[in-house]
């Protein structure tokens, strides 16, 4: 009886207090994205749940503008001047809750939250990734040959027998070969490209906590609490995660012992974050130093295979629908043949298809498409020079809503790599302004050169000889799906591969 009078009660007492608080808001001229966000997070919560993100957002700036609301205190942020020039600055911190509930682990570099601890870090880590290191690395020449080598020999084999490939696995397989070489050393890198069983374990565990990561991104605490308990959280395969953890420890364990007499021509990763560890803290007990060094080392090693996976057979996916860019990547290629002084990495710049190609690959198949949410300072901030900002409002970008917008980008959603190579120098710089595939700012992600540099060479050594072709047979949706990480829908990417004849179009890569 009580029941029927006070949650009525309640009720209003809860609307009476949204509205008043909403009507007092600094962020009530900001268009809505549905009537209920100025006073609930539901909406935000279901289009997530229900994969919608990235349409929602790429319409709803379409409709609104470049700011819209989307929950009392959440923001979507879609333009470059005046929007995530100022968010994605360092005054800006991450937003704890979400990146908090992204991840098991916490204390690396992704996932810290305060731009001081951030910095210190940053500093510790970058100078490996740097675009000189990148391109003069005798260990990355080591390990991309090695890897290519496989890679010839795959193909060889895939063109004489006629057989579809799945191209996503490969992809993975090739990236998570070299960024192990990069990070442990040749002698330590994987060689899954021979045998996979290593990467499905990997690729085991990315699903389980991809799937982890949606549920609690989309669910509001208790209910992701609760949801763990009835089954919503997918507990990642106990064998996989174990024997994954062993080869770590063992690599890592050896790392550390070859450390004090390796060379610093055949240095690795792990080499340089130790030093750095070292000379950053002098004190640090070893089993932290290790234990450190391990968390980063997963997640490089994550964004290489998953991030770099997807975009690398997009690329091939893409070329095969377009066969005259292909033909165009080819004779470009060609000139590769011409004597010179220079390293494949150095001669890399000058490829300007190769690069059109991959980069419009990175804005229509963005890996990563956000949110990445941020905080607004205590002292507010103003957006698209009209709207004031309160602090503590939870601001974020998309990358495919900035990709998608047709203002930089004219019919956005074509893959279109014309557009790089036809566009005069100012709308050029204007467009990369917008691509954001490995967001911006102050916490840009640091594995750009590299993914570049790796990306490149391996599509060379593929599109050098040999042709790829789509598989008539395979109809399985090949569009990303809409979550965090974003694989295609049907887990992999079927392409066949043909040996080129003409000798003139043959390139030795
Ligand atoms: C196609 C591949 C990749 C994509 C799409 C990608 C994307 C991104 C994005 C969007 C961020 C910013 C995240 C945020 O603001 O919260 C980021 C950060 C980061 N990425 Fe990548 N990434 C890729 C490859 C890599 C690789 C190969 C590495 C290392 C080997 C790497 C290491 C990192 C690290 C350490 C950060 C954190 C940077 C910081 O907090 O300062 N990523 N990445
Ligand atoms: C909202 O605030 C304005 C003044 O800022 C006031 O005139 C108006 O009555 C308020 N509306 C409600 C529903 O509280
Ligand atoms: C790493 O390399 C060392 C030295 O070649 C070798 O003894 C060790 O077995 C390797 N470990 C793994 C897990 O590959
Ligand atoms: C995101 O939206 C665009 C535009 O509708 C679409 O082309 C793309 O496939 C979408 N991606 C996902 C993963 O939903």
């Amino acid at each position: 009886m009580l029941a029927i009078v006070v949650i009525p009660a309640l009720l209003i007492l809860w609307i009476i207090t949204s509205i008043r608080r909403h009507n007092k808001s600094g962020l009530k001229d900001i268009p809505n994205a549905h009537f209920s966000v100025p006073y609930s997070r539901l909406w935000l919560l279901s289009i997530r749940w229900r994969k919608k993100e990235n349409r929602s957002r790429i319409y709803l700036h379409r409709r609104l503008g470049p700011v819209v609301r989307l929950a009392p205190r959440e923001l979507s942020v879609n333009c470059v001047e005046d929007g995530i020039r100022t968010i994605y600055s360092a005054k800006f911190d991450k937003d704890a809750d979400f990146y908090h509930a992204l991840v098991d682990q916490t204390g690396f570099m992704v996932t810290m939250i305060g731009n001081d601890e951030h910095r210190r870090r940053r500093r510790m880590l970058a100078h490996p990734y740097s675009n000189s290191y990148i391109t003069n690395s005798g260990t990355i020449d080591n390990i991309l040959s090695r890897v290519k080598h496989r890679l010839q020999e795959g193909m060889a084999q895939w063109a004489s027998t006629g057989a579809s490939v799945d191209v996503y696995m490969q992809a993975k397989c090739s990236m998570l070969d070299v960024v192990t070489g990069f990070l442990f050393g040749s002698e330590n890198a994987t060689d899954t490209l021979l045998d996979p069983s290593f990467e499905n374990d990997l690729t085991t565990l990315t699903q389980a906590t991809t799937k982890n990561l949606h549920v609690r991104t989309s669910l509001e605490w208790p209910m992701s609490y609760f949801a763990s308990w009835i089954g919503g959280n997918v507990r990642p395969d106990p064998v996989a995660r174990s024997r994954w953890e062993e080869w770590l420890t063992q690599v890592i364990t050896n790392s550390y012992r070859s450390h004090p007499t390796k060379p610093s021509s055949t240095a690795s990763l792990y080499d340089h974050f130790y030093d750095n560890f070292k000379a950053a803290d002098p004190e640090m007990s070893l089993n932290d130093m290790a234990s450190f060094i391990a968390v980063e080392c997963d997640d490089h090693l994550s964004a290489s295979h998953i991030g770099l996976g997807i975009l690398l057979s997009y690329t091939m996916y893409e070329l095969s629908r377009a066969p005259h860019w292909q033909h165009a990547l080819r004779k470009e290629l060609g000139t590769l043949n011409e004597p010179s002084e220079l390293s494949l990495a150095h001669r890399l710049p000058n490829l300007r298809v190769l690069d059109a190609v991959v980069t419009e690959t990175m804005r229509t198949r963005a890996p990563c498409p956000g949110p990445f949410p941020r905080l607004v300072p205590e002292s507010g901030c103003r957006l698209v020079g009209k709207f004031d900002v309160p602090g503590g409002t939870v601001v974020s970008s998309s990358a495919w809503a900035l990709h998608f917008n047709p203002d930089p980008f004219p019919v956005p959603d074509e893959w279109r790599p014309q557009r790089w190579l036809e566009a005069d120098e100012k709308t050029e710089v204007e467009m990369r302004k917008w691509i954001w595939t490995f967001g911006s700012g102050a916490r840009v992600c640091i594995g750009t050169h590299f993914s570049a540099r790796v990306m490149k060479e391996l599509l060379i050594t593929i599109y050098s000889n040999y042709e790829t072709l789509l598989d008539e047979e395979f109809t399985e949706s090949v569009e990303q799906e809409d979550v965090f990480s974003s694989s295609p829908l049907a887990g992999r990417i079927q392409l066949k591969f043909r040996r080129l004849t003409q000798p003139d179009t043959m390139v030795v890569a």
